[in-house]
Order: structure tokens, then C-alpha cells, then sequence
């Protein structure tokens, strides 16, 4: 399958079989994802992994309260056996663009002055890359927002407290028979011309 084939064939899956993974396919996935792109080849991103029942039903458990579960509109989405998050490190950034090649930067003291923080930039690169990789092994994904639950799942996983992340990427097989769109999916791709500006905004 071709980067373009991939990029055609992708869809967010929001409902899931609970069949398992197969035996080390997240690993085998995840060995690939991060030859994405990384700051200052800093590779500040790592990944907690959450897979088969009983982590995921701690991820769920964690971010989801019983109350909101009764009426949470993707019940097929908990029945993913595998979920993803990237963690970008800030420390990570913060100690390369210290070092003399990067001292020009200036963005090795603090957080605050960076205009763009590089460890969600790096982890977002990977989050895709993972996602594009999921459709070449025949699986689905969801990548979704941790919204208020980021400081939850860091304490419940013992996640670096610095550590940031863009969101959660569920993986498994798709319940293909059981697909239901979401309200954005009814949004139309917008076309090229009226997104690329060429020379000009
Ligand atoms: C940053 C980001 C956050 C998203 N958050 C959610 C989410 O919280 N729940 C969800 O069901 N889908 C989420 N999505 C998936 C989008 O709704 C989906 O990508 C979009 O509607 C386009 O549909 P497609 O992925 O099938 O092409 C998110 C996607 C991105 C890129």
C-alpha cells in the first residue's frame, strides 16, 4: 500500500469488534511511527500503551464517568483493545535547544518562550504516522481528545507529570457492519483552491 493509498483509505473508526490484537502488532507499529520527524532530532516522544481488557477499561475508567457512559454517543469506541497516546517531553526540548548547536534558538530556559511547542508538534507527527500505519495492517483507529482527563490519565498511568499529549489514538478491527458517521462527517472536504494560496493569502 502506497503513502497515497493510505491517505485515501483512512477513515476515523468510532466502533470496534472486541476481537484482540494480534500477539505485538502495536509494538511492531509503534517502531515505525516514530521515525516521524522529531525537533532538533530530539525524539522527546514516548508512548503509553494500553492494551487488552483490563488497561483499557482503566483508560475508560479514568475518563469517562459512569454518569456521562449512559449517554456517551460512541459505545462501540470502548470496545477498541488497544489505545495509544503519545507523550511529547518538554524537559526533553528544553535540554537539546540548551546544547551550543541550538543556542541560537533561545529556547533553552523556558517553556513559555517557545512559539510553537515543539513536544505536541513531535507527538502529533507520530499520532499520524500511527494512524496511516494502522490502515496498511488492516485495522482501525479513532484519535481522540483527552479534553480535561490529560492530568487523570498521567496520575492513573504514572505518566511524567511535564508530559504533554495531543490525544488518544484507539486501535482495533473496525466493526464494519456498525459504522456510524459523526456529525462532522457530514462537513464537506473543502476544495483545494479555496485552502492552498499560492504566492499570497
Ligand atoms: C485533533 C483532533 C481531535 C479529534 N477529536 C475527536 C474526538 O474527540 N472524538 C472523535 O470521535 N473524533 C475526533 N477526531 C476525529 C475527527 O472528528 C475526524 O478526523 C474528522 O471528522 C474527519 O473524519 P475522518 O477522520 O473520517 O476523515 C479528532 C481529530 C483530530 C485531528
Amino acid at each position: 500500500m502506497s503513502v497515497n493509498e493510505a491517505l485515501a483509505a483512512r477513515r476515523t473508526c468510532r466502533t470496534f469488534t472486541r476481537e484482540p490484537l494480534a500477539a505485538g502488532v502495536l509494538d511492531s507499529l509503534l517502531e515505525r511511527a516514530r521515525r516521524t520527524p522529531t525537533a532538533g532530532n530530539c525524539q522527546g516522544v514516548e508512548f503509553l500503551v494500553l492494551e487488552g481488557p483490563d488497561e483499557v477499561a482503566a483508560f475508560w475508567g479514568s475518563t469517562l464517568a459512569p454518569e456521562k457512559r449512559r449517554s456517551f454517543p460512541w459505545p462501540g469506541l470502548l470496545s477498541a483493545p488497544g489505545i495509544v497516546i503519545p507523550f511529547g517531553l518538554p524537559e526533553v526540548y528544553l535540554d537539546r535547544y540548551s546544547e551550543d548547536d541550538k543556542a541560537a534558538s533561545g529556547l533553552g530556559g523556558d517553556m513559555a518562550d517557545w512559539p510553537v511547542p515543539y513536544w505536541l508538534t513531535d507527538a502529533a507527527f507520530a499520532a499520524m504516522a500511527l494512524q496511516l500505519l494502522v490502515v496498511e495492517e488492516g485495522l482501525g483507529s479513532c484519535f481522540f481528545g483527552l479534553f480535561g482527563n490529560e492530568e487523570a490519565v498521567r496520575e492513573r498511568f504514572e505518566v511524567p507529570g511535564s508530559a504533554r499529549s495531543p490525544g488518544a489514538i484507539a486501535i482495533g478491527h473496525p466493526d464494519r457492519d456498525a459504522q456510524r458517521p459523526s456529525t462532522s462527517a457530514s462537513r464537506p472536504r473543502r476544495p483545494a483552491a479555496s485552502v492552498v494560496h499560492h504566492g499570497r493569502w
